[in-house]
C-alpha cells in the first residue's frame, strides 16, 4: 500500500526521496509523487504508473531543496492518475501533505470545505487534509497546533506527514491507529521520515516509531514527540539490524526468487538462538511462558490474513499434534467483527510478515478487549502486531520485497512447531525423548531445504510445459492440506491464472467434475500419515483423464508411475513436511509468471502490506 519518505537536512532532498520511494515500491502502488521546498515555495511533481515516470519528470523539470516529503500511492478514493497523485498542496500553497489510511468521514469534510469556498483539484480523501491544515493555520498561526486540530477532525486510521513554507524548519509526522507505520530515523544533522524501514535504511540505522495518535515534530536536530493531546512522549530509539544488502535484488532476476532461495539462511537465523540442540529443547522467552500459565491456556486462536492465515493452518496440526491443546484458524477479517468468543484463558496468536495489516491489528485489538493473552509472529520488527503483543517472536528472515510471500510462509511454521515443542513440554504432553527427537528434526530444516532449492531446474521444465494453462486444482492432506492453499495463492496471485485448493477428501463432493485433460492437478502427496489416502485421490484424477502434478518423497515409485510430472523433495519428518513441500509450488508459481514476462513482485491490484480494510 501507500509509501512515504520525507527528509530534512543539508542534503539535496530529491534523490532521498526518490531512492527511498524505489525501497517502497514493492508494497504496490499506481502513481507517485514529490514535493520540495524550493526557493521558500513548495514545488511539486506527481505521475501517474510506475516510479520511473516520476524520475523522468524530475529529470526533465529538476527539484532543488533541502526539505521534501513523497509517497507512492495505491487508490482508494478516485482513479490512479497525476491530480489524484500525492503530495497535496492546500489552495494557499503554503501547506503540502502525504497520506496513508482512509479518511472515513471525506464527504462531509469536503462538504464543509466546499461550502467556505475551497475548490478541491482531486477526487481524494486526502486533499480534505491539506485545507484542513491551511484554514486552521490561517486561525493559529501555529503549524503543530494546526495539524494537531485537524488531526482531531479525521476518522479512521492515517499515517500523515506534512510540512509548510511558514515553519519551513520541520516536517511533522502523525499516526492515528493502524493505517501503517511512521517510522523517524536519525541522523547526524538529518533526520528521515518514512512508512517502512527499508525506504531509509541506506541512510540510518537508529529509528523509532510513532504509536497510534502520536505525532513527531521533526527537524534538522532530532524528533519530538507528543501525544495528540499534547502530552510529551519520550521515544524509544530502536537500532535496525538489517543489512541494506539484504533488500537489493543481487543475482536474481525478481526479489521472490531471491527471497525463496534465502530461506535456507532464513530458517536457520529463525532457529538461532532458539533450540539447544544438546538439551534437546527450544527457549521461546519473548513468551514468558512457565509450565503453570501453559497448563492454564484452554485454547489458542491464531488469526492473520492470506499466506500468514496458512502458515496458522499448518501450526493448528503442530500444536494439537504435539502439546495436545485445541487450536482454531480464523482470518482476521472474519474474527474482528464476529463478536468471537475468546477469554482470558484464550491465547490469540496473530501471524503477520508486515506486522501493520489492519484486520490482522484489528482482530488484535478486539481479542485484547475480550482478555485474551496476545502472542504474535512478526517479521517487520518494531511493528504494531509486534508492540502490541504480550509475547512476540520475530520471524528473523530480513526484509521480505516480493509481494508474494515465500521466507515469511516458511518462518512462521519453524517458529509454530517450536512453540508446539515448548507447549507440549510445559503441558507434559511430550516425553522426554519425543521432545529430543522433535528438536532434532529442526536441526535437519536447513538442509532438507536447500536440497530442494537444488531441484529449481526440474521445477522450471514443469513450469515451461504448463505455462499455458488456464486453470489449476490443488489437493492435500492433513498437515499438507494448507499448503495446496498456499500453493495454489502463489499461482493465482503473481500468473493470474485460476487456482483452487481443496483438502483432497473433499473433491468427491463437488469439485471431481472440473477434471479433465485440460486441468493440471496439482497434489501434495508425502510420506505422511494421509499418503495412502491422496494414493486413491491421484487415482480417481487419473482415471478421469487428469494431468497429475504430484509433490512426493524422492524415490517413491508408486507415484513415479501414476503421476504425470513430479516434484520431488527429500524425505522430511511428517511434522516439517510443509516446510519442504511448499518450496516447489513456491518456484513452479514464479517460474510461471517470469515465463509468462508479467510483472512478478508487483502484481497487479496487490499490495505488500494491506493497511487498508
Ligand atoms: O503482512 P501480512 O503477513 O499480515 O500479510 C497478509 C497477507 O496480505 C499476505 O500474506 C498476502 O496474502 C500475500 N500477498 C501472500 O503472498
Amino acid at each position: 500500500m501507500c509509501g512515504i519518505v520525507g527528509y530534512i537536512g543539508e542534503q539535496d532532498a530529491t534523490p532521498i526521496i526518490l531512492n527511498g520511494l524505489r525501497r517502497l515500491e514493492y508494497r504496490g502502488y499506481d502513481s507517485a509523487g514529490i514535493a520540495v521546498l524550493q526557493d521558500g515555495k513548495i514545488e511539486l511533481r506527481r505521475e501517474v504508473g510506475k516510479l520511473d515516470r516520476l524520475v523522468d519528470l524530475v529529470r526533465q523539470q529538476p527539484l532543488a531543496g533541502n526539505l521534501g516529503i513523497g509517497h507512492t500511492r495505491w487508490a482508494t478514493h478516485g482513479e490512479p492518475s497525476a491530480r489524484n497523485a500525492h503530495p497535496h498542496v492546500s489552495a494557499s500553497g503554503e501547506v503540502v501533505v502525504v497520506h496513508n489510511g482512509i479518511v472515513e468521514n471525506y464527504l462531509e469534510l469536503r462538504e464543509e470545505l466546499t461550502a467556505e469556498g475551497t475548490v478541491f483539484k482531486s477526487d481524494t480523501d486526502t486533499e480534505t487534509i491539506v485545507h484542513l491544515v491551511d484554514r486552521f493555520l490561517a486561525v493559529d498561526g501555529d503549524l503543530v497546533q494546526a495539524v494537531r486540530h485537524t488531526l482531531l477532525r479525521l476518522r479512521g486510521a492515517h499515517g500523515v506527514v506534512v510540512f509548510s513554507t511558514r515553519e519551513p524548519d520541520k516536517i511533522i509526522a502523525a499516526r492515528i491507529g493502524n493505517a501503517g507505520g511512521v517510522v523517524i530515523g536519525y541522523g547526524q544533522g538529518e533526520m528521515f521520515v518514512a512508512s517502512d524501514i527499508p525506504a531509509i535504511l541506506e541512510h540510518t540505522r537508529q529509528v523509532t516509531f510513532l504509536e497510534s495518535r502520536q505525532m513527531a515534530v521533526v527537524t534538522r536536530q532530532g524528533a519530538v514527540v507528543q501525544t495528540l493531546e499534547g502530552k510529551p512522549v519520550q521515544p524509544t530509539l530502536h537500532s535496525v539490524s538489517w543489512d541494506p544488502v539484504a533488500a537489493e535484488k543481487g543475482e536474481y532476476r525478481h526479489f521472490m526468487q531471491k527471497e525463496i532461495h534465502e530461506q535456507v539462511r532464513s530458517l536457520t537465523d529463525t532457529l538461532a538462538g532458539r533450540v539447544d540442540f544438546k538439551q534437546g529443547r527450544v527457549r521461546l522467552p519473548q513468551l514468558n511462558l512457565d509450565a503453570q500459565q501453559a497448563r492454564a491456556i484452554e485454547r489458542i486462536v491464531i488469526t492473520g490474513c492470506g499466506t500468514a492465515a496458512y502458515a496458522g493452518m499448518v501450526g493448528k496440526v503442530l500444536i494439537e499434534t504435539l502439546a495436545r491443546l485445541p487450536v482454531e484458524v480464523d482470518i482476521a477479517s472474519e474474527f474482528r467483527y464476529r463478536d468471537p468468543l475468546v477469554n482470558e484463558r484464550t491465547v490469540v496468536l496473530a501471524i503477520s510478515q508486515s506486522g501493520e495489516t489492519a484486520d490482522t491489528l484489528a482482530a488484535m485489538e478486539e481479542a485484547r478487549r475480550k482478555g485474551a493473552r496476545l502472542w504474535s509472529i512478526v517479521n517487520a520488527i518494531g511493528s504494531q502486531a509486534m508492540r502490541l503483543a504480550d509475547g512476540s517472536i520475530s520471524m528473523q528472515t530480513g526484509p521480505e520485497i516480493g509481494v508474494a510471500s515465500t521466507k515469511a510462509f516458511t518462518a512462521p511454521i519453524v517458529d509454530l512447531y517450536m512453540l508446539a515443542i515448548l507447549l507440549g513440554e510445559l503441558r507434559g504432553t511430550l516425553s522426554d525423548a519425543e521432545r529430543r527427537k522433535r528438536v532434532k528434526d529442526l536441526g535437519r530444516i536447513p538442509d532438507l531445504v536447500g536440497r530442494c532449492l537444488d531441484r529449481e531446474a526440474e521445477v522450471i521444465n514443469v513450469a515451461q510445459a504448463l505455462k499455458e494453462m488456464r486453470s489449476a486444482l490443488y489437493l492435500g492432506r492433513g498437515v499438507n492440506m494448507p499448503i495446496a492453499y498456499e500453493g495454489a495463492l502463489k499461482l493465482k496471485e503473481i500468473s493470474y491464472i485460476h487456482a483452487e485448493a481443496y483438502p483432497a477428501g473433499e473433491m468427491k463432493h463437488g469439485p471431481i467434475a472440473l477434471v479433465d485433460r485440460d486441468l493440471p492437478v496439482v497434489a501434495i502427496a508425502t510420506q505422511d500419515p494421509w499418503y495412502e489416502k491422496m494414493i486413491s485421490q491421484i487415482e480417481q484424477v487419473k482415471a478421469r483423464g487428469g494431468i497429475v502434478v504430484a509433490v512426493a518423497t524422492e524415490g517413491d515409485e508408486r507415484i513415479a508411475a501414476l503421476a504425470d510430472r513430479v516434484f520431488w523433495v527429500p524425505a522430511t519428518p511428517w511434522l516439517l513436511s510443509p516446510v519442504v513441500t511448499v518450496l516447489p509450488l513456491q518456484m513452479f508459481a514464479y517460474h510461471i509468471a517470469a515465463l509468462r514476462g508479467l510483472d512478478v513482485d508487483q502484481p497487479r491490484n496487490l499490495a505488500k502490506s494491506v493497511t487498508v480494510e
